[in-house]
């Protein structure tokens, strides 16, 4: 018999351990704040607050829909304190879903109108997660090191008497495909000066019909040589050339890979690149018409490794839970087998062996609760 006892489905997914490995910062804000902040520059005559409603509440979106979204969310929270905010709102939330490490990624932003700089928004990212005081984050191993472009704030007491959640929050900086070489070079070069603040890697995303592949490579590169991990958003359009550039430079972790044919998957396995699927994300932006036709069950069947996540959280309404919900229904896995994907996941984060090992104890309890 199944452990679980008499816990729905549902349920027991949220009381399921879970590993979030692919999660936009400014795509998993809870649509309240976003009211709220729209409201706020309605107020201030920055924006029409009428115009922007039904865009945030609606659904349905396509993929050039959804980077439209990106400007105005970038819009609403581009200042340090919303920065912070966010960001702290967003650890509560996943923590919430029984999350137990979080690599969230973001793209540093500059903005000379707010005075902002990269550094000074990973500064305001770093505050946000300093910030979480409801439940406890494991974030910086080293904790005594300071931000260069300003002071930093001292670190949230861990370990309160009370038995709280905890969250490990590691970062992941983002290049977007707007970027040109030099400011991708400086994001990379910013991850290495934060290496000590949490950063554990390297992404690449934004629209995927903008910008070319050697716009890119020598940050890629220039990461690899300075060993920071990397992912990429692959093959979320059907540009093959692309999609073989970007495995040609082994990353550590692949997103989306929606558009690969045959012989691209026999690369990823033969590389052993672990894959990052989103599947609400996926049907939302319909890069596949039916649930049943993601390649979901195919790496799975073929025991790829593979860690469901939510991508933009916010932007698609979705939580871990409610993926791993989908994943159980859809393609018909037991809680055991759920259970053994959540741990999998273990293996493709970009955290170091020591929280690795914290990270299978957490799983090791849980099994007691969830599948004995
Ligand atoms: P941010 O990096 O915290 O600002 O998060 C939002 C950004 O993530 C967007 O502007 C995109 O660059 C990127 N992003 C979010 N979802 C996707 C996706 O599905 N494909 C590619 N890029 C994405
Ligand atoms: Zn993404």
């Amino acid at each position: 018999m199944e452990g679980g006892g008499d816990m729905g489905l549902m349920e027991w997914c949220r009381e399921l351990p879970k590993i979030e490995l692919h999660a936009h910062l400014n795509g998993s804000v809870r649509d309240s704040t976003l009211l709220e902040l729209a409201k706020d520059l309605g107020e201030k005559g920055v924006i029409a607050f009428e115009d922007v409603v039904h865009v945030i509440m609606k659904n349905g979106r396509s993929l050039p829909e959804c980077f439209k979204l990106f400007d105005l969310y970038h819009l609403l929270t581009t200042d340090h304190q919303t920065v912070t905010r966010i960001t702290k709102e967003v650890i509560e939330d996943f923590a919430a879903e029984n999350v137990v490490y979080l690599e969230l990624r973001t793209t540093p932003k500059k903005n000379e109108a707010k005075g902002m700089t990269k550094c000074s928004y990973m500064k305001a990212v770093i505050d946000g997660i300093r910030a979480v005081d409801t439940v406890d984050v494991d974030f910086d191993t080293s904790g005594t090191s300071n931000v260069n472009c300003s002071e930093a704030t001292p670190l949230n007491c861990i370990g309160s008497p009370i038995k709280r959640k905890k969250i490990y929050v590691r970062l992941l900086l983002s290049i977007d495909r707007r970027e040109t070489t030099a400011a991708a070079l400086e994001t990379v070069n910013l991850a290495m000066d934060l290496k000590n603040f949490g950063v554990v890697g390297i992404d690449l995303s934004g629209n995927p019909v903008i910008g070319e592949w050697q716009t890119f490579l020598p940050a890629l590169k220039h990461a690899k040589e300075l060993g920071l991990p990397i992912t990429l958003h692959c093959g979320e359009v059907p540009n093959h050339k692309e999609i073989q550039a970007m495995l040609d430079i082994c990353p550590q972790r692949i997103g989306h890979a929606c558009f690969l044919v045959e012989e691209e998957w026999k690369r990823v396995k033969f590389l052993k690149i672990p894959v990052e699927i989103c599947l609400t994300s996926n049907i939302r932006t319909e890069r596949f018409s039916s649930i049943y036709d993601h390649f979901f069950a195919d790496l799975y069947k073929a025991k790829h490794q593979v860690a469901l996540c939510t991508d933009d959280s916010g932007l698609f309404s979705t939580t871990l839970s409610n993926e791993f919900y989908l994943a159980a229904s859809t393609f018909g896995l037991n809680k055991d087998e759920m259970f053994l994907l959540a741990r999998s996941a273990i293996q493709s984060t970009f955290a170091d062996d020591e929280v690795k090992h914290e990270l299978t104890k957490i799983f090791d309890d849980a099994a007691n609760r969830l599948i004995i």
